[in-house]
């Protein structure tokens, strides 16, 4: 069965680069033949653990809509040299069992493929991709073993707010979706 793959921005910035970036890789796996679509999680609350059991809605329609996708594309902008707090809080929801009663391996995460993707400053987004590897490792889902892609925001796009690549960074694109489909279609041990 063709496989899913849900695209989320760490960013909700109006007109954010990373969501752009986001939109772009929709489109393509769409092209490939793959279903795809961007996260809204506008709605996720702040976790506490007083709110965490009984789970709000919106944690709940959250976890349903990620059970539907097989494969995770994390794109995110870089805040001090890591991923924004909407990102991580995201990932602390997903990252606990649907039941109090749950163990850690029953989250909608859990083994899940994924991969990252940032478009920054003149870091190539390069400390929030190790960072945001490293926290999906830690939250069991299966991050590709890449580096991920990096796009330097062009200084025109502050002026234009459109995030157009140029032929090196749509040929570092095409070739990381390239990487990212063969890996999805790939069986883990
Ligand atoms: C709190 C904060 C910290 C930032 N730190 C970094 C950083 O460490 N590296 C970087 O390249 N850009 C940094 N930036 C700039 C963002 O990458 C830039 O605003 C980018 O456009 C945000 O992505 P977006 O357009 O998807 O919202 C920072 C921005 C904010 C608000």
């Amino acid at each position: 069965m063709t496989k899913k793959i849900l695209v989320i921005s760490g960013s909700d910035r109006q007109g954010s680069f990373n969501t752009q970036l986001s939109n772009l890789f929709v489109k393509s796996f769409g092209e490939k033949g793959y279903e795809s679509a961007l996260l809204d999680y506008n709605d996720v609350p702040l976790l506490s653990q007083n709110n965490e059991y009984p789970t709000v809605e919106a944690v709940i329609n959250l976890r349903n809509t990620v059970k539907l996708y097989d494969a995770f594309v994390f794109v995110s902008p870089e805040y001090n040299g890591s991923y924004p707090a909407r990102l991580k809080n995201l990932i602390d929801w997903l990252s606990r069992p649907e039941s109090q009663e749950g163990t850690q391996e029953l989250t909608v995460i859990n083994g899940k493929k994924a991969t990252v993707a940032s478009a920054a400053n003149s870091t190539y987004g390069k400390f929030v991709r190790k960072n945001l590897n490293e926290l999906l490792a830690y939250t069991r889902m299966n991050p590709m073993d890449h580096e991920g892609l990096g796009i330097r925001i062009p200084v025109e796009a502050w002026g234009t707010g459109d995030l157009v690549l140029d032929s090196e960074q749509q040929q570092n694109f095409d070739e990381f979706i390239a990487s990212f489909i063969s890996y999805i279609e790939e069986k883990l041990n």
